[in-house]
C-alpha cells in the first residue's frame, strides 16, 4: 500500500523542463523587480558595497570570522601580494551549540568574541593588536556599507533574540571590547558574497556565487547601471555585487503536503520557501514526514511502528546521502542507518522505497536549485552587453549539501545542461569552491583595510 503513496510523492515533486524553464524565469523576473524597489520581489537584492574584487595584490596577515553554516569558523590568512599568494591559513572551527541558536544576542556575540580571543591567544597576538577581521555572517543583512549592516532576520533555526534590526558589526565590537579584544571589522560579508571573492581571487571568469550547505543563496556580479533602486551610489569599477537572499524565492515550486506541514511546524512560516525545499537543514525533515506517512497509511514498515521516526529532523539530509552511497545487494547500508537513526526495523522491499523517497526530495531540490542558477545566468546574459553565454562562465559552489552529495551535483548540472542545451552549457563551469569564503572573507579586509599597508 505505501506504492502508490510513492507515486504520488513522485507526481508531486516532478520538475519536467517546462517546471524548470518557468522556475528560472520567474529567478529571473524576481531579480529585476527586486533591483528596480526594495520589496518588489520575494529577492532583498542586497548591495554588497564590494565593488572591486580582489586583484592578487592583497598582502598581510587577516583574520577571518565564519557565522552561518554548521560550524563557526575562525582564520588568520596570510596573503602574499602578487602571484596570488596564501603563504599560510590556520584555523578553529567549533560546531554551534544547539542552546545558543535561541539565547540572546549578547551571548551569541560573546561565543563569537571568546572563540576569537582563543584563537589570538593561541597565535600570540591577544589582544589582536591592528588585527583586521573579515567577518562573514551569513543571514539577510541590509548593509549600510561595506562594513556595517543591519540584520533583516535569522533564517536556518537561529532565533536569537534582540539582534534583528541591529548592526551586527556593532553586536561584535561591543562584544570584542567587553573581551578585552582590539581588532577590528573591515569587512562584513554575506558566505556567497565570501565564497565569489575567493573564488575570483584565482579564476577571472567567476560571475556567481552559490551557497548549497544548511542554508542556499546565491549572489553575482552586476553592473551598477542595471540597479535602478542604487541609483546614486557609487562603484569606480561600474559593477557590484548584488546578494539575492534567494532563500526566500517562492514561485513556480512544485510542493508536497509535506512541504506544507513542515513550513507550517517551522519557526518561520511561510518564509524561506526556496531554501526549505532545498537545501541541506531541510531534505532529511521532508524525507521523514514522507516515510512517517508511508509507515502510517501504508504500513510500509509492516505493523511495527518506528516510534522515533515521528521525532522532528531526527532524519538528517547526510543520512539521506549515506543511503544513496548504499551498493550492497540488499541495501544493507540502509538498513542500518534507518535502524540506528530512526529505530526502523526494514527489509528489502521498504529500503527501495525509502531510497526513492530520498531520490525523489533530492532530484526535485537539485533540479530546482539548477533552475535558480540558469535564472540568474540568463538575467545576466540579457542585460549585459559583453553576453556571457558564448565565453567561459564560472559558477563557484560551496556548502555541505553540494560537497557531500554526489547525486544532488549530478542533478543539479543535468537541469542546468537540461535547460541551456548542450552548446552554452559546455561554457558554464559549475566549481566547487571549497572553503573560498574564509579566503574570501580576509581578501576583502585587505581591500578594505582600515589601516592601509597591513603589517
Ligand atoms: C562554508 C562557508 O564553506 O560553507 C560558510 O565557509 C558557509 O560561510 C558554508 O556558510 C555552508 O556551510 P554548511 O555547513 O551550511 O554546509
Ligand atoms: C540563508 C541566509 C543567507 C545565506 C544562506 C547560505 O539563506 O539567509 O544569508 O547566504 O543561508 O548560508
Amino acid at each position: 500500500a505505501a506504492a502508490p503513496m510513492l507515486t504520488k510523492l513522485q507526481q508531486d515533486c516532478a520538475t519536467p523542463l517546462p517546471v524548470l524553464r518557468n522556475v528560472a524565469a520567474s529567478m529571473s523576473d524576481d531579480i529585476r523587480a527586486g533591483l528596480a524597489v526594495d520589496g518588489g520581489s520575494d529577492l532583498k537584492m542586497i548591495l554588497s558595497y564590494v565593488d572591486s574584487l580582489p586583484t592578487g595584490d592583497e598582502k598581510g596577515l587577516f583574520y577571518a570570522l565564519d557565522l552561518g553554516g554548521t560550524n563557526f569558523r575562525v582564520l588568520r590568512v596570510e596573503l602574499g601580494g602578487k602571484d596570488k599568494r596564501v603563504i599560510a591559513i590556520e584555523s578553529d572551527q567549533v560546531s554551534i551549540p544547539q542552546e545558543l541558536m535561541s539565547a540572546t544576542s549578547e551571548e551569541l556575540f560573546d561565543f563569537i568574541a571568546s572563540a576569537l580571543a582563543n584563537f589570538a591567544h593561541k597565535d600570540g597576538n591577544f589582544p589582536g593588536k591592528k588585527g583586521e577581521i573579515g567577518f562573514t555572517f551569513s543571514f539577510p543583512v541590509k548593509q549600510t556599507s561595506i562594513d556595517s549592516g543591519i540584520l533583516i532576520k535569522w533564517t536556518k533555526g537561529f532565533a536569537v533574540s534582540g539582534t534583528a534590526g541591529k548592526d551586527v558589526v556593532a553586536c561584535l565590537n561591543e562584544a570584542m571590547d567587553r573581551k578585552g579584544i582590539d581588532m577590528r571589522v573591515s569587512a562584513l560579508v554575506n558566505d556567497t558574497v565570501a565564497t565569489l571573492a575567493g573564488a575570483r581571487y584565482w579564476d577571472d571568469d567567476v560571475m556567481v556565487a552559490v551557497i548549497l550547505g544548511t542554508g542556499t543563496n546565491a549572489c553575482y556580479v552586476e553592473r551598477m547601471d542595471c540597479i535602478p533602486k542604487f541609483q546614486g551610489e557609487f562603484s569606480p569599477s561600474g559593477r557590484t555585487i548584488v546578494n539575492l537572499e534567494w532563500g526566500a524565492f517562492s514561485k513556480g515550486l512544485p510542493l508536497t503536503v509535506f512541504d506544507r506541514d513542515m513550513d507550517a511546524a517551522s519557526i518561520n512560516p511561510g518564509e524561506q520557501i526556496f531554501e526549505k525545499t532545498i537545501s541541506g537543514m531541510y531534505l532529511g525533515e521532508i524525507a521523514r514526514r514522507a516515510l512517517l506517512h508511508m509507515a502510517e497509511e501504508g504500513s510500509l514498515f509492516g505493523k511495527s511502528m518506528p516510534e522515533k521516526l515521528s521525532m522532528p529532523f531526527v532524519l538528517g539530509t547526510p543520512d539521506l546521502s549515506t543511503m544513496q552511497q548504499d551498493g550492497t545487494e540488499d541495501l544493507h547500508t540502509v538498513g542500518s542507518v534507518l535502524y540506528n537513526v530512526a529505530g526502523v526495523e526494514s527489509n528489502l522491499s521498504s529500503r527501495k522505497i525509502v531510497l526513492e523517497v530520498c531520490d525523489t526530495v533530492v532530484k526535485r531540490a537539485a533540479r530546482l536549485a539548477g533552475a535558480g542558477i540558469v535564472g540568474i545566468l540568463q538575467k545576466i546574459e540579457k542585460d549585459t552587453k559583453d553576453a556571457i553565454f558564448g565565453k567561459r562562465t564560472v559558477v563557484a559552489m560551496d556548502g555541505g549539501l553540494y560537497e557531500r552529495y554526489p547525486q544532488y551535483r549530478r542533478y543539479l548540472k543535468e537541469a542546468v545542461a537540461e535547460l541551456l542545451g548542450p552548446e552554452t552549457s559546455q561554457n558554464i563551469v559549475i566549481e566547487h569552491s571549497k572553503d573560498g569564503s574564509g579566503i574570501g572573507a580576509a581578501l576583502l579586509a585587505a581591500t578594505n583595510s582600515k589601516y592601509g599597508r597591513n603589517l
